[in-house]
């Protein structure tokens, strides 16, 4: 009978003291199992049959460069099947990919099965322990290297994340293998629930989170091909974002995790942005600028290395992408404004009318948007009065050049500033062509390169939080279940 390795959960507890007091005369009691599968330094699998039945368990520290292994039994009638080595073999291979180079254990002087079935595995005795155990008994130490070509995977380039994102108004989830391998992506938008009312209504927003993302997740692993036992991770947005809707997803993410004993881990939004960049070119490498252009943010940031954030300047009022929500309301266009308007602007001529460029020349990094705002309601106000017709393609493109002129000058000139060599567009703004076109000529110009993410990716997805949660797991930056959403959740 085949067996499948899974990560231990708290719910395999029961079934893995049954075993426990049948295999060892100084069993561990429920207390030592629960404390070690709460600790992130350790990776504990069970051994299941088809049926279901648990039929083993091990689990392994990790202290550097050498995994402890803390346990390992098998049930009565299952031993000399394999499945003790099945699960040998799996720890040693993770502890292995976790950075371990040999491993060590301890094993009563009287079991000698299983000093034989760890010399099967390599393992020799290098010394003893007089009376380690509480009856008197000798604890033999043993040593092994782990396996080479386990030694030589990649430290992390197969491990599979879930990634759950529920911000803002887009329900997403997404599989993704290796940290730049996207197996799956959903997105389910809201936005037909939030069009007439011309932007998100927080309330309908958590609602409809409720609603989608058992659907989003289940479609999510069913495009992948995989089922939960093939996870690795879950990743989730834990902030910056409506606090509402930020809850959804971390609420169901620590269900999750909790139900399978996957670590958690928790990423910031801006951080999945950016990261949305390393889907197109995984190769990226800070010192870079990141200018961050959503429907909540405009930032310029320096980035000296990847988890290191600092922000230069942000928007004093509107961001970037609800000017133009907000001036495609105030023309009737329906939400969100960026689409629609920079469709608009296309046609349109970008000199038609002179907007005001605010904070252009203000020597900072920090952006207003409001005035301009304003400036473009003033104009339509101005034009319906005197019974005039709009030219809404050259409404569009003038605003949307006086947006885009400002980004461009404020971003080349931290580029150069900070001496920096590659510049990352993200956000929701970045899917505009005039900004990705008109930053690229002039990043070029300088000899500075601009990466921009695929179209489809700019906008809140999961991919990007699956991209940068895979870079935290192998930091070994994990979440607690105790974690909370924080809505002003900060990069630096
Ligand atoms: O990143 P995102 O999906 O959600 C937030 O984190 O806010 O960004 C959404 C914002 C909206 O304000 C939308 O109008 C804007 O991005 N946007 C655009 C374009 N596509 C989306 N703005 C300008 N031009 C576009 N093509
Ligand atoms: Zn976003």
């Amino acid at each position: 009978m085949t067996v499948r390795l899974r990560h231990f959960a708290p719910y395999d507890l029961q079934a893995a003291l049954e075993i426990e007091r049948a295999s060892f005369p100084e069993p561990w009691s429920p207390a030592m199992f629960l404390g070690e599968l709460r600790r992130s330094d350790r990776i504990w699998l069970v051994a299941e049959h088809a049926g279901g039945r648990v039929v083993g368990y091990g689990g392994v520290m990790i202290v550097g460069d050498e995994a402890h292994l803390m346990n390992l039994a098998v049930a009565a009638g299952e031993r000399g099947s394999g499945v003790g080595r099945a699960l040998y073999d799996e720890l040693a291979a993770r502890a292995a990919r976790a950075g371990a180079r040999r491993i060590t254990l301890e094993v009563r002087d009287d079991n000698g099965a299983a000093v034989e079935f760890y010399r099967g595995a390599g393992l020799e005795v290098e010394g003893v322990r007089p009376g380690y155990y509480r009856s008197g008994t000798d604890a033999l130490i043993m040593w092994g290297d782990l396996p080479e070509a386990v030694h030589h995977l990649p430290a992390s380039g197969t491990e599979v994340v879930l990634a759950i994102e529920t911000s803002c108004d887009e329900t997403a989830a997404a599989v993704m293998r290796g940290g730049t391998e996207v197996l799956s992506s959903v997105v389910a938008s809201q936005v037909d629930f939030h069009s007439r009312f011309g932007g998100v209504v927080p309330e309908i927003a958590s609602r409809k989170h409720v609603e989608a993302i058992v659907g989003v997740v289940t479609e999510a692993l069913d495009r992948a091909g995989l089922t939960l036992a093939h996870v690795d991770a879950i990743a989730v947005t834990h902030g910056p974002g409506l606090i509402g809707a930020l809850v959804v997803g971390l609420a169901y993410a620590k269900g999750l995790a909790l139900a399978t004993g996957l670590p958690l881990v928790g990423v910031n939004h801006l951080e999945g942005h950016i990261f949305a960049n390393m889907l197109i070119d995984p190769d990226i490498t800070p010192p870079l600028i990141a200018l961050v252009v959503s429907g909540g943010h405009t930032s310029l940031i320096h980035v000296p290395e990847w988890g290191v954030y600092h922000t230069l300047g942000e928007t004093l009022d509107d961001a970037a992408g609800e000017a133009f929500d907000k001036v495609a309301k105030v023309l009737g266009l329906g939400y969100p404004g960026g689409p629609i308007l920079s469709k608009l602007a296309a046609e349109g001529d970008p000199e038609a009318i002179a907007f005001p460029r605010a904070m252009m020349r203000s020597g900072d990094y920090r952006f207003s948007l409001s005035g301009l705002k304003t400036a473009v309601i003033n104009h339509i106000r101005h034009e319906r009065e005197a019974g005039r017709e709009i030219d809404l393609p050259d409404l569009a493109a003038s605003f949307q050049a006086a947006v885009v002129d400002v980004q461009v000058a404020k971003t080349l000139r931290a580029a150069e500033e900070h001496g920096v060599k590659t510049v990352c567009l993200a956000g929701g703004v970045a899917a505009n062509p005039s900004l990705r076109e008109s930053l690229r000529s002039a990043l070029a110009e300088k000899g500075i390169a601009l990466s921009v993410p695929d179209i489809g990716l700019c906008t809140d997805n999961a991919a990007m939080i699956a991209a940068a949660g895979t870079w935290r797991l192998r930091r070994g930056d994990l979440l607690g279940l105790d974690a909370e959403a924080v809505a002003d959740l900060r990069l630096d």
